[in-house]
């Protein structure tokens, strides 16, 4: 068994006929924070869905804790995405339930917990993000940037093992978006294992310790900034390019 929170083994992904990701082998560490980085359409959102078992592989294999996703049934499963928290792409909000349901509902999961001791999390989460005043309303009455916002404090309000976020600045303005980092690192606990999914490459040297970079579903590097001197050119050049002209080509 590895010490890492989760690895991956020569993991692959296919649609139809289409590898997406190929060959992929990594390893997240509790206690760091892993920023994921690469073009548009190579791959990080797919290999965060399959980090987080909601996309089975199509070669290799996922580990957590040194467990083996595919061969854990639906229960054990659900025990180990309990781990989880995950800041989706697309929001994924529950569009019949109010803000406060939204962040409230890991915390409903774990039965144990007294409602003004979830009622006092939700909110004191809510005010973390700057959405104290939204707790009532409904995910359609939100602005794209607020929903990303709702999915933050619902991802992190339960304290998670496990944090995956993928692009959650994206569409945000930079004050919002300087501060849905330093929340990340806030949220960020010693004893967890954060991965972050990100274009915004100069808001994310404030709180990444290593970079995995994925071109065409391949790994074609993985280590700290400082280890970029002996990277490829193209790998230099997107990091270097992104982390100042992030906000063109989106
Ligand atoms: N459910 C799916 N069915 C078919 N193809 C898919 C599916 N999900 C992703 N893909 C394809 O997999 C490839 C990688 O997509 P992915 O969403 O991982 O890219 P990405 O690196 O996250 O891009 P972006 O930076 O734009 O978010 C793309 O070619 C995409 O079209
Ligand atoms: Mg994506």
């Amino acid at each position: 068994m590895s010490g890492a929170a989760i690895r991956c083994e020569g993991l692959g992904k296919r649609f139809d006929d289409t590898w997406v990701l190929r060959d992929v082998d990594l390893d997240v560490y509790r206690g760091e924070v892993l920023g994921l980085i690469g073009p548009g359409g190579h791959g990080k959102s797919v290999l965060l869905k399959c980090l987080a078992g909601l996309l089975s592989p199509d070669a290799g294999r996922v580990l957590v804790d040194g467990e083996d996703l595919a061969r854990l049934g639906p229960l054990g499963l659900a025990r180990v995405r309990e781990q989880y928290g995950y800041v989706f792409q697309n929001y994924a909000l529950f569009d019949f339930m109010s803000v406060r349901d939204n962040v409230a509902f890991p915390l409903r999961q774990q039965a144990h917990l007294p409602p003004a001791e979830i009622d006092a999390r939700v909110a004191a989460r809510l005010a973390d993000v700057g959405l104290a005043h939204a707790l009532d309303l409904l995910p359609r009455e939100l602005s794209g940037g607020m929903k990303k916002r709702v999915g933050l404090a619902r991802a992190t309000v339960g304290d998670p093992a496990i944090l995956l976020y993928d692009d959650p600045s994206a569409g945000l303005d930079p004050v919002t978006s300087s501060k849905i980092f330093q929340l990340i690192a806030r949220m960020h606990r010693p004893a967890a294992a954060t991965v972050v999914v990100s274009h915004d490459i100069d808001r994310m040297r404030s709180v990444c310790s290593r970079y995995v970079m994925l071109e065409h579903g391949h790994v074609v590097f993985d280590g700290p900034e400082a280890a970029l001197a002996d990277a490829p050119e193209s790998v230099r050049a997107f990091f270097f390019g992104a982390a100042h002209k992030h906000l063109e080509g989106r």
